[in-house]
């Protein structure tokens, strides 16, 4: 089978390394990919936002299946284009990946679905937005609501931080943004494959690290670092995330007329009243798909194809990013990075890349905000934390940054919504 990836981050590497090991994959195609993928996939360019171009490229390069990656050719509609050539495709309609590209259709559908979620409204104009700051009250929870690559959230306790957050939002005549209740309680990203059919396959519980510093400080990211499994989960969270919030908005979205097939990822909190979702994407998390692609020892089509249920191996597997300077707000790019062959040669250890190019002097150069994931496996969290970490310091690009506690045995539970950030007010901005 050949096996188109359409990204070029972190996930897709991953996708790549999990598909390079699939018995049934013969051919693979990462496009445009990063110069971690090239060593396992065709790289071949690719605009990913045009649905058109995805679709043109499943079809020159006679893909028996099509991965999209990220969110924003979802939402634009590549996967319903691809279809439309008559080619199997693994990702939501332009209509179900509504579900990522717009927090207060999201909200409606939740609602509608009776799934536990924070309270909320949504507003284009500023004054009754900040009627409804101070009738939710601190601390504040301001979203934009598009897509913005993770970082359209602020939450603090500083009225005029959420005031000037509010303002942010609403720049242009299209912009809404969304008021919320404050959610407390660690977090966890749960994400299910959703077939065809309508069969939902959970996959492992990880967590996630979305601040840029230690002890969750500093803006959001698109995720520093992530876990799986999660020794500290209440026991029977996954069926209870099964039943209560993926089926029952996959039961809603059939019942509108634009069935979810894909990959559905929960965004929850574990709050003093009880699981919330705190959002939905429509795709694979990146960093958290790194760390559960590294336990499946199922092949990837199979789980995908919903022929094969995960088998998953035992241990823990962990991911670290290392970020370019100034990420998320301005990172600087284009500097070598030294060191991938010493990380990877640790037992255990993958160097996925995520913001990566060769050069034309064939050097590997940084070109995203998120330069690496440094995953590993182990018999236990610690051991693949260590091998991470050992991993992470055999590297080198100037002015990097990167996390020093995810998955640290003495703050598992607090890589959380409780927290509240320093605040900055966060809009589409350069993975
Ligand atoms: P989102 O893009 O909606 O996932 O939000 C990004 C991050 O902002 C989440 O992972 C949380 O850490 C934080 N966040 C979002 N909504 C809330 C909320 N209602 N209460 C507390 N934290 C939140
Ligand atoms: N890691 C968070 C995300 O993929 O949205």
């Amino acid at each position: 089978m050949k096996v188109l990836v359409v990204g070029s981050g972190g996930r897709e590497h991953a996708l790549c390394l999990a598909l390079s090991l699939d018995p049934a994959v013969t051919s693979l195609v990462c496009a445009p990919g990063n110069a971690g993928t090239a060593d396992l996939a065709e790289p071949l360019p690719l605009d990913v936002s045009d649905p058109d171009a995805v679709a043109d490229l499943a079809e020159a390069v006679h893909a028996d299946l099509t991965i999209i990656g990220p969110e924003v050719p979802l939402v634009a509609g590549a996967a319903d284009e691809v279809r439309a050539r008559g080619l199997r495709c693994f990702g939501p309609s332009a209509a179900a990946a509504r579900l990522e590209g717009s927090k207060a259709f999201a909200k409606d559908v939740m609602r509608a679905a009776g799934v536990p979620t924070a309270a909320s409204r949504d507003h284009t104009e500023v004054e009754p937005a900040l009627a409804d700051l101070d009738e939710f009250g601190p601390p504040y929870v301001v979203k934009y609501d598009g897509l913005a690559a993770g970082k359209g959230v602020t939450v603090t306790t500083d009225r005029n931080a959420a005031v000037a957050a509010v303002r942010s939002c609403l720049r242009g005549p299209d912009d809404r943004v969304v008021i919320e209740e404050y959610l407390d309680g660690p977090e966890v990203s749960l994400f299910a494959i959703v077939t065809e059919a309508g069969t939902v396959v959970p996959l492992l519980p990880a967590q996630d690290h979305k601040r840029v510093g230690d002890g969750d400080t500093g803006p959001n990211t698109g995720g520093m670092g992530a876990y799986t499994p999660l020794p500290w989960a209440p026991r029977g969270l996954t069926p209870e995330v099964v039943r209560t919030v993926i089926q029952p908005t996959v039961d809603e979205m059939a019942r509108r007329g634009t069935p979810f097939s894909g990959l559905l990822y929960a965004g929850l909190a574990l709050t003093s009243r009880g699981l919330r979702v705190v959002e939905f994407n429509v795709r694979f998390g990146d960093p958290e798909v790194q760390a559960i692609l590294a336990l499946l020892s199922t092949p990837l089509t199979d789980v995908l194809s919903g022929r094969s249920a995960p088998v998953w191996q035992a241990g823990a597997a962990i991911t670290v990013v290392i970020a370019a300077p100034g990420y998320p707000k301005s990172p600087k790019l284009g500097d070598p990075i030294i060191g991938l062959d010493a990380a990877g040669a640790l037992t255990g250890v993958d160097v996925l890349h995520a913001g990566t190019r060769r050069d034309t002097d064939g050097r590997i150069v940084s070109s995203g905000g998120r330069v690496l994931c440094i995953t590993a496996i182990g018999s236990h969290l610690e051991s693949a934390r260590g091998s991470a970490y050992e991993a992470v310091s055999r590297i080198s690009l100037a002015g990097a940054h990167y996390r020093t506690d995810i998955g640290d045995p003495s703050r598992l539970r607090t890589a959380t919504a409780t927290d509240v950030p320093r605040g900055g007010t966060n809009r589409p901005e350069s993975e």
